[in-house]
């Protein structure tokens, strides 16, 4: 969770940083190329849906008073979270593409 946390921030610094709140003004614009539309906005909201999927499960395991159901909540929550992460992720393999590394 603290991960995450850590990532939104970062992704929130890269966000404005990296001049991607000056694509608001032109928005259509924006939806009509593929990598700026990721950047933009299917980045963030799959990842923000992921972080508040990883702090609901969170509060629910914590209140769950069975094992089975503090396994259950985790494998739906935390799993879901981890699948859209993933697939949300720029990897080098996809057509919007970040390198592993920043060299
Ligand atoms: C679990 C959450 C997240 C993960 C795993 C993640 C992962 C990544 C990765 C791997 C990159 C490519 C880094 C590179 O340029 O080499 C990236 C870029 C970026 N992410 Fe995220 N991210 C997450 C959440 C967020 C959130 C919540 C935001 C915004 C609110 C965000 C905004 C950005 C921005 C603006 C970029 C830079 C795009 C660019 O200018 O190249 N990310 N993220």
């Amino acid at each position: 969770m603290i991960s995450c946390d850590l990532q939104l921030l970062i992704g929130i610094v890269l966000y404005v940083v990296g001049g991607w709140v000056s694509e608001w003004s032109h928005m259509s614009q924006a939806m009509e190329n593929a990598s700026i539309r990721f950047f933009t906005v299917e980045h963030e909201v799959m990842m923000l849906i992921a972080w508040a999927l990883v702090h609901i499960g969170w509060s629910r395991v914590k209140k769950a008073t069975e094992n089975h159901q503090k396994l259950s909540r985790s494998v739906i929550f935390f799993g879901i979270a981890l699948l859209l992460i993933l697939l949300a992720v720029p990897w080098p393999f996809r057509e919007i593409a970040r390198p592993w590394l920043r060299t």
